[in-house]
């Protein structure tokens, strides 16, 4: 079967599955799409009302009156740990397990509801004995653990608003969220446990404190998790010991719908990262309510995302969306290839998940591990406890998509393809279970209330069959609310002129099919990349080139497809001593994936890495990325070259790999 007949064949709910869920059959859907047509703010309301406990109810549901800062619920106030917890426990989920962790090493450790209360009390108590108050900023870099959750939820417990970073950043990536966020506080732990290893965290944060530039900082708060050699500073604080004085008990502090809840850095097409700002009422109505009907999340189902907490995949659908729904969820500390690549299929079959949520890049290296040995292969496990697959942070190739669906689901599980961002907070672009009728490698029809569509340069509708841009065309509960001391740049970056500052641009090309009116995403129509479902951005990989300033002279980044993880980075540099060759310029490639390895962090080392005299330039200078994202390709150049001022450097970079 070719790839395009795959694409075209349609998966139909079964009758069992429709007549069971939350959102039943296509028809419910469109009720609830035109209720929101209707009444946009009548809906969400309604909804609010349905999903968050208020301690005080909001009279306003939008405000629009200083657009695109848009402003939801404003005059309620809520806690979302409260939400989270507390009302789990009063309305009878107290003894119901709210996580079953996973170690690296395999032990299972069970926390109930009221567990994950009172450890979170406690954490808000500690953090308040150490002069964390409401609206402080708090990095979390921490490992995949019952405490990186707890964690969250004692800062909103509290009020404070957490900003969580990758446990694979460098400590120069870690010093400057600390620095632009203004961080009182990092919780850390003094190592984590990944594929059988050790891998430090407390010397990557003294390292990033060591840097300078992060005088907002007064401790450092540590998780015991491996009992390794670390050093110890006066600043230093060992988690237990301040738990171990706290009361199990801890009043919320009652924000308004609009506190922010938390700052999570995304990479955007300029250097720097942005620190992407969310609210905690639109932020939890969306959460909790996209993990029931996206997944048709049911009281007793086991439900995993195996996203880390480090990324906004973790946040909603880890820390917050389970959660809320009083849920029981897996969080898992190690990798999907160790200590095999049937890790998934063994805990999945262990716990009898029900509802698995994962990215393509894992579903394709796990195909590629399957393949080289047979004995990792999901059909050695027992996966009938299995209901419901999702995709998440990337396109999912029709192929990867029948592989999980059948060979993981027994071609008996929808697949949600969920479509949404670090900005957007929760699901946009998604099947629900039980109405929708899928097709391999589309994320298929809005979420009932987001108003999606695919517009041209001028905002102008393109008709189904034609690509275009993704734009939101109205604003949501969930959205990012600004960029972090940059709200220029917000403006700029999501409203921008081109549409009179009306629409949402979601920085995606998309196109709807001519007959379903189905949205296919066609990849970022801007300078980041996604490689394994991360997204990163092509000028920053490059300012960490230029910034090895021993050896390096200019660097361009560009994308090209790669069968497992999406994207790769392709790197295009000039060196300040001549073009190396042969063994010299492996091994320099080499040194500077490391230093780029250091500078961003392991995730962004380009995997090819070319070296020429030049780069490709016009006569004013600028660099021609499309011609180097062909030579990336391996593709012959057919584009014009003809405004090009050295055009014999075509040939050297495309020899050069
Ligand atoms: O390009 C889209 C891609 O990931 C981008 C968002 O990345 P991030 O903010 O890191 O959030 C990832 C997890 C939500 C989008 O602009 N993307 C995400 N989900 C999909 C996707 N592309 C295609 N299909 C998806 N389901």
């Amino acid at each position: 079967m070719s790839t395009s007949e795959q694409a075209n064949q349609l998966y139909v709910p079964s009758d069992a599955t429709v007549k069971a869920a939350h959102v039943s059959g296509m028809e419910a859907y469109r009720k609830l799409c035109e209720e929101a047509e209707a009444d946009y703010e009548g809906y969400w309301a309604r909804l609010a009302k349905e999903f968050v406990t208020w301690k005080q109810p909001f009279t306003k549901v939008l405000n629009d009156s200083n657009a695109p800062f848009f402003k939801w619920f404003e005059d309620g106030l809520l806690n979302v740990s409260y939400n989270c917890l507390d009302r789990n426990v009063e309305q009878g989920r107290g003894d119901k397990v709210a996580i079953i962790f996973e170690s690296d090493d395999g032990q299972v450790t069970r926390v109930t509801y009221r567990e994950l209360l009172e450890k979170t009390c406690r954490m808000a108590n500690g953090l308040r004995e150490l002069g964390v108050k409401k609206g402080d900023r708090v990095v979390i870099y921490m490992p995949m653990s019952v405490e990186g959750v707890v964690a969250m939820q004692a800062c909103a417990r509290i009020g404070a608003t957490h900003s969580v970073v990758f446990g694979g950043f460098s400590a120069q990536s870690l010093r400057d969220r600390i620095q632009d966020a203004g961080a009182v506080l990092v919780i850390t732990a003094d190592e984590q446990m990944r594929g059988g290893k050790q891998l430090p965290l407390k010397a990557i944060v003294d390292e990033a404190l060591g840097m300078g530039g992060c005088d907002t900082v007064r401790n450092v708060l540590v998780y015991r998790r491996t009992g390794g050699n670390i050093a110890w500073n006066a600043r230093d604080v060992w988690l237990h010991e301040v738990l171990a004085k706290q009361a199990t008990t801890c009043e919320p502090e009652w924000v308004d719908a609009e506190h922010p809840l938390f700052l999570l850095y995304t990479s955007g097409s300029t250097g720097k990262p942005k620190g992407v700002q969310h609210s905690s009422g639109g932020y939890l109505l969306q959460a909790a309510l996209s993990t029931k009907w996206t997944f048709d999340l049911k009281p007793e189902d086991v439900f995993w995302c195996t996203a880390d907490i480090g990324w906004v995949t973790g946040h909603t659908y880890i820390a917050y969306g389970p959660l809320a729904n009083g849920a029981t969820q897996i969080v898992f500390e190690g990798v999907p290839t160790w200590p095999d690549a049937g890790r998934f299929w063994k805990m999945i079959q262990q716990h009898k998940v029900t509802i698995f949520y994962t990215a393509p890049t894992a579903i394709r290296s796990l195909i590629k591990a399957a393949e080289a040995n047979p004995a990792t292969h999901p059909r050695n496990y027992d996966l009938s406890s299995l209901r419901i697959l999702g995709s998440v942070g990337e396109p999912i190739n029709p192929a990867a998509w029948e592989w999980y669906y059948r060979n993981v689901g027994g071609s008996r599980c929808p697949i949600v393809d969920t479509w949404w961002q670090t900005e957007t907070g929760a699901h946009m672009i998604t099947p629900l279970p039980g109405a929708t009728p899928l097709v391999p490698g589309s994320c298929t029809l809005p979420f009932p209330g987001i108003m999606a569509a695919v517009v041209d340069e001028t905002g102008a509708d393109v008709p189904n069959g034609q690509g275009g841009v993704l734009v939101i065309k109205k604003p949501w509960p969930s959205m990012i609310r600004t960029i972090w001391g940059d709200p220029e740049r917000f403006k700029k970056s999501y409203y921008p002129a081109d549409f009179q500052g009306r629409y949402y641009l979601a920085g995606d090309g998309a196109v709807r099919d001519a007959n379903t009116g189905y949205f296919t995403i066609t990849g970022r129509i801007d300078d980041v990349l996604n490689v394994s479902g991360h997204r990163m951005g092509t000028m920053e990989i490059e300012s960490a080139l230029v910034s090895c300033t021993e050896l390096v002279a200019e660097a361009a980044v560009v994308g090209r497809p790669d069968e497992t993880t999406g994207e790769a980075i392709c790197a295009f540099v000039v060196l300040k001593r001549p073009r190396p060759t042969g063994e010299e310029a492996k091994k320099i490639a080499d040194e500077l994936r490391a230093w780029v390895a250091k500078e961003i962090g392991p995730i962004a080392k380009p995997k090819d890495i070319r070296f020429g005299d030049n780069l490709p330039k016009t006569r004013s200078g600028k660099i021609m990325r499309r011609l180097l994202r062909s030579i990336a390709r391996g593709e012959q150049i057919t584009q014009d070259t003809s405004t090009l001022e050295n055009p014999a450097i075509l040939e050297q970079l495309a020899q050069s790999n």
